[in-house]
């Protein structure tokens, strides 16, 4: 075999290697990352679009300390209950979490969103200034699943920055 078929040949092999690579990567961008997108698979099937959209109820119904300190709280089993004792009790997922409530289990929910370890962020003071929820967290009440996201610090400064908020992030935000 001459060179030059041998160079044309290793073209042809690393011309169907890229395209099998683009076929792959665009199959994933298509069909997986939708999926994945719909955020993470929970113990119970909670939806917020039934519960905080269709049924309109508050957030800080079942987030109840959002405004007033950094953590805004996951409602307890109990919460679910005042309400599924009476509605829709022998529903399959209603007596699953009454199983956690009778065998005393905390829910094992599956958290959405992350931030970094070393960032300190509190909710009390956006909620104060009257940031809406749906500002960082997107239209919750038109997500079944909370897609959540990892929060990176540019998102963080771009508002400080429109807002004229503290942007001296070393000292405000960092551990
Ligand atoms: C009926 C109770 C209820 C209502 C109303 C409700 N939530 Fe939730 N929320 C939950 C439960 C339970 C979880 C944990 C399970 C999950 O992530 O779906 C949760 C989780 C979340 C999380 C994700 C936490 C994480 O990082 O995993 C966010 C953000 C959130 N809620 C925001 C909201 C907002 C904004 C509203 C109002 C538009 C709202 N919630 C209304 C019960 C409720
Ligand atoms: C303020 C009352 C209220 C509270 C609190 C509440 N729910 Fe509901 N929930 C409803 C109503 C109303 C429905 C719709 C019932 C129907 O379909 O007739 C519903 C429906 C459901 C369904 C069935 C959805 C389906 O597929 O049909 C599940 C599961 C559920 N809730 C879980 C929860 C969990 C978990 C909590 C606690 C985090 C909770 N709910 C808190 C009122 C409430
Ligand atoms: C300025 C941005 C911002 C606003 C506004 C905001 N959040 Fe958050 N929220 C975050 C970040 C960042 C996290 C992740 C924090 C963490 O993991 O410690 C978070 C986490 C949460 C969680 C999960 C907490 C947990 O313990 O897992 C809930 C629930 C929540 N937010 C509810 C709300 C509700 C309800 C509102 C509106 C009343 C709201 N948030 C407004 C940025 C925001
Ligand atoms: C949508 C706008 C917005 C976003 C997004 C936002 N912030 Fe803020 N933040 C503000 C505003 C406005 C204030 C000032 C509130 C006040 O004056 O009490 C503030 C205040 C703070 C403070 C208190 C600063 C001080 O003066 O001590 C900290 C800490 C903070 N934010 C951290 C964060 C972190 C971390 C994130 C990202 C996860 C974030 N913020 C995202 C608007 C935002």
């Amino acid at each position: 075999m001459s060179g030059a078929a041998a160079t044309g040949n290793r073209k042809l092999v690393f011309a169907v290697l890229l395209c099998t690579l683009l076929t792959a990567a665009f199959l994933y961008f298509f069909y997986f990352l939708p999926k994945a997108n719909m955020g993470p698979e929970q113990p119970i099937a909670f939806s917020h679009r039934l519960h905080a959209g269709v049924k309109n109820i508050q957030c800080q119904f079942c987030h109840p300390f959002v405004g007033r300190s950094t953590h805004p709280g996951i409602p307890p089993v109990e919460k679910c209950l005042d309400c599924h004792n009476y509605i829709i009790a022998r529903h399959p997922q209603i007596l699953k979490l009454q199983h956690y409530f009778d065998t005393r289990t905390p829910m094992p929910w599956v958290k959405a969103n992350y931030l970094p370890e070393h960032v300190l962020f509190n909710h009390q003071r956006h909620i104060r200034h009257g940031i809406a929820c749906k500002q960082c967290h997107g239209e919750i009440k038109a997500m079944d699943r909370i897609h959540g996201r990892r929060f990176k610090m540019g998102f963080c400064v771009k508002c400080h920055r429109e807002k004229k908020a503290n942007l001296d992030c070393w000292l405000a935000c960092h551990r």
